[in-house]
């Protein structure tokens, strides 16, 4: 029986790369993307099944995982990774552009975990990897609201790491820092000029793909090139000072 992979923003870029991977390890795939003749594209390429859907909309995420299981019959690996820049400038706030990079980064992962998690339940467990960013760890004064955004998805990453894992689904992140793809179209020559490097959307999905089988429950798997992925870990918060343990509330 081989896997079945669900693929969000699935037309271009990381996407594009993790389904080339997938499919060439012998994966069945089903791409969204909001792009059609790109989703089409691809799907053709791949030998997979597309949707052209607004992840931002809950009924994109169930009617992706519906098709998942019509056309297969089951589901065992989700990438959730449409998203887009916002471009939002607080001191000039313009509501529809802020609501639109929520709804894109933010809501459609919580939407797409929640319509995926039944089958994959019901294929016997699987995984989901979100594609976060190195903007979901550190500050990225370039644009604070998608940095708000990739913060808000590690997050979701990290509180349901340990409930999935029970059921026998695992969920992880990668956060690439900047990689060579249309999203980042209009900063290559910066980039070139400064000597500064980029990951290639094939570099980033090599760790999307290995952050599939993640042992740890909720790994965020650091992408910067030139390295192989690493296990981001957080310092630790201080408790009471006198050393008290919270009571279970889960
Ligand atoms: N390129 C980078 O430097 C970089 C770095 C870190 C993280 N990321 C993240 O990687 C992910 C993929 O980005 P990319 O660089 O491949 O960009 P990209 O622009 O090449 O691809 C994104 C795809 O998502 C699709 N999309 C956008 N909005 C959508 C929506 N509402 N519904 C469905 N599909 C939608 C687009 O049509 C496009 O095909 C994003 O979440 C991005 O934030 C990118």
């Amino acid at each position: 029986m081989s896997t079945v992979a669900l693929i969000t923003g699935a037309a271009s870029g990381i996407g594009a790369a993790v389904a080339r991977r997938l499919a060439s390890g012998g994966a069945r795939c089903v791409l969204v993307d909001l792009d059609q003749p790109g989703v089409e594209r691809l799907a053709k390429e791949v030998g997979g099944a597309w949707l052209t859907a607004d992840v931002s909309l809950p009924e994109s995420s169930e009617q992706a995982v519906a098709l998942a299981e019509e056309k297969y019959g089951r589901l065992d690996l989700v990438h959730l990774n449409a998203g887009i820049s916002s471009g939002v400038d607080l001191a000039h706030f313009d509501l529809a552009q802020y609501r639109k990079a929520v709804g894109v980064n933010m809501d459609g992962v919580v939407f797409g975990v929640n319509a995926a998690v039944p089958l994959l339940r019901r294929s016997g467990g699987g995984a989901i990897v979100v594609t976060a960013s190195l903007a979901g760890l550190v500050a990225y004064d370039g644009d604070p609201v998608y940095t708000m955004t990739k913060h808000a998805v590690v997050g979701l990453v990290r509180g349901l790491a340990v409930p999935l894992a029970r059921e026998k689904i695992r969920i992880g992140a990668v956060c690439p820092g900047f990689t060579d793809t249309p999203l980042t179209a209009g900063m290559r020559d910066a980039f070139a000029g400064a000597g500064f490097p980029m990951l290639t959307a094939e570099d980033v999905a090599a760790a999307v793909e290995s952050a599939f089988y993640a042992e740890e429950p909720g790994t965020l798997l650091v992408v910067q090139p030139g390295r192989q992925p690493v296990p981001y870990r957080y310092a630790g918060v201080p408790g009471p000072a006198g050393g008290q343990k919270p009571p279970s509330l889960g």
